[in-house]
């Protein structure tokens, strides 16, 4: 394409009042050419930051409700199972309780005194407690290794004793008798540092 060819091509794409001026010889042709091509511009940049500064998606937001320790539900007419617990002096008290409680929660629901420092995850033994009566100790499921662990750092261990918060009760285990051991001992990895 010869070079007059090019420069009518560009001028038929400008404006009819630019064309003039330059043919007039008032505003240099190179003006008029940068000018046209700002002009014919496309404009994005407005859209682009209206998208950046749109309010965020929302994020839906969830809570489980926690688990207290402590807290047992009353046992449903007719399905209650029957605990006891004998405490470092000698007293009784027998309780009303539902299958699935364990015995950490009952006797906390019930002012005993059984501290449960690590919250029922198996990591201390002051919820340990003596099962009375033999034949209810072989009715519970064996004991997990993390349990035997920490029982072996039970103050008093018998041949009986179990961590209350991994027993629960059972229709076997109606009629449980514990004793609360004369005391307890919260070893923790922080003792032996
Ligand atoms: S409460 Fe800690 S082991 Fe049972």
């Amino acid at each position: 394409m010869s070079a007059s060819r090019s420069l009518a091509a560009g001028l038929a794409g400008l404006p009819t009042a630019a064309c003039r001026s330059m043919q007039s010889g008032r505003v240099p042709m190179k003006t008029v050419l940068v000018a046209s091509t700002l002009a014919a511009r496309p404009r994005f940049a407005s859209a682009p930051r209206q998208a950046w500064s749109a309010a965020p998606a929302r994020r839906s937001f969830t809570t489980t409700t926690p688990r207290r320790h402590g807290h047992i539900d009353p046992p449903k007419p007719g399905e209650e199972l029957y605990v006891t617990f004998i405490e470092k002096d000698g007293e009784e008290h027998k309780f009303a309780v539902s299958a699935g409680d364990n015995l950490l929660d009952i006797a906390q629901a019930n002012d005993l005194e059984m501290e449960g420092a690590c919250g029922g995850s198996c990591a201390c033994s002051t919820c340990h407690v003596i099962v009375v009566d033999e034949d209810k100790y072989d009715k519970m499921p064996e004991p997990e290794d993390d349990e035997n662990d920490m029982l072996d750092l039970a103050f008093g261990l018998t041949e009986t004793s179990r961590l209350g918060c991994q027993v629960k009760m059972t229709k076997e285990l109606d009629g449980l008798v514990v004793k609360l051991p004369s005391m307890t001992r919260n070893m923790q990895a922080s003792d032996f540092q």
